[in-house]
């Protein structure tokens, strides 16, 4: 087997494309022939040694891929060669073959492509859990989703179209603004051009977003706070900005408005339960053709440098897929 490996995390240019003995599954576990992975936001903090969990050295990055099980290791007993899966976890997935626990290996439905789901539990996922577990969105509601080209947002616009909302994405370029169109969002924002609490105002009659979600951070979530409508309901999904954005205690109170932390890997861990019903709903939407993740690009495995670039300077338009 191939992989990308970190033995020193400083950054995307220590990774080396490197040749392994290809494992055989430990108990418990199965090997999946990876088809694609996708690069996801913390996989460019995780090389950099940034992100919350930190992988024993050397490991192979990529948190999240699709692929066929090949082989399963003693006491397996829902998954066998042959099932087509996704699995989420920390790392992994820049390779061409993964061991993976039986339980970090989402069967997948029928009909289900494969590039597709090596780009939708992660960010899918999170975007659901956000909006309609946490938000507990409803079809009068309307949503801001801040980065909503970024991978999260993508499946935010998505998802929120699904539930029924009207949603305003926010976007750095006309040309991404376009693409959110495209995803279905009813009205966009350009913020690299537009005031953000002036546009919100406009396009809400002076209402602002029931609610706002926020992948992005910085300094936009203050102004998104003050545009918040009565009793809103503001989303922390991640801070791609940099910055851990700081909001005065007087606007949550002033908004009646609650301040609502997203954590969909604590959630996959405390609430397996809850999280399969959620990916259960996504599957369905999936298949009735509601959501579908958008590829901005597909590029060869061994083009990962080439991709972890792009996303860090903001080339991406919703996902980037690495294939074998
Ligand atoms: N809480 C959770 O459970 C959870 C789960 C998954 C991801 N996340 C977090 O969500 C955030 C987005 O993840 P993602 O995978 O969607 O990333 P992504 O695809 O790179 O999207 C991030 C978006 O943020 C915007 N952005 C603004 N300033 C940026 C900067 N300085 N650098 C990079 N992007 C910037 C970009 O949009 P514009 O160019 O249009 O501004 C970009 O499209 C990350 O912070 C990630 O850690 C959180």
């Amino acid at each position: 087997m191939h992989a990308w490996l970190c033995d020193n995390p400083v950054g995307v240019q220590a990774l080396r494309w490197t040749e392994l003995p290809t494992p055989a599954p430990l108990v418990g576990q199965v090997r999946i022939a990876v088809h694609a992975a996708s690069l996801n936001f913390p996989d460019l903090l995780t090389v950099q040694n940034k992100y919350q969990h930190k992988p024993p050295l050397p490991f192979v990055p990529g948190s999240e891929f699709s692929g066929v099980i090949e082989a399963v290791g003693a006491t397996v007993r829902h998954l066998k060669v042959g099932d087509r899966v996704a699995s989420v976890g920390v790392s992994g997935g820049f390779a061409t073959h993964a061991c993976v626990d039986e339980a970090a290996a989402v069967p997948l439905p029928p009909g289900f492509d494969l590039d597709d789901a090596a780009a939708f539990a992660f960010t899918y996922g999170t975007s659901h859990h956000a909006l309609i577990d946490r938000a507990a969105l409803r079809a009068c509601d309307t949503v801001l989703v801040l980065g909503a080209a970024g991978g999260v947002g993508s499946a935010a616009v998505q998802i929120a179209k699904a539930a029924g909302a009207r949603v305003i994405a926010a976007a750095s370029s006309d040309d991404k603004c376009t693409f959110c169109r495209e995803l279905g969002a009813d009205a966009t924002i350009n913020v690299s051009r537009d005031n953000l609490r002036d546009a919100l105002k406009s396009v809400t009659d002076g209402k602002g977003p029931d609610v706002v979600y926020d992948p992005v951070g910085g300094e936009l979530a203050e102004a998104a706070f003050r545009s918040i409508a009565w009793r809103g309901r503001y989303l922390v999904v991640g801070f791609a900005a940099g910055p851990i954005p700081a909001l005065p205690w007087n606007l949550p109170l002033l908004k009646g408005a609650s301040v609502v932390g997203v954590f969909w890997g604590d959630f996959v861990r405390r609430e397996p339960k809850a999280c399969r019903q959620g990916l259960a709903e996504l599957f369905g939407w999936y298949a009735q053709g509601k959501v579908k993740p958008a590829i901005d690009t597909r590029l060869p495995m061994s083009a990962l440098p080439e991709a972890y670039a792009r996303m860090g300077s903001r080339g991406v338009r919703g996902k980037l897929l690495l294939v074998n």
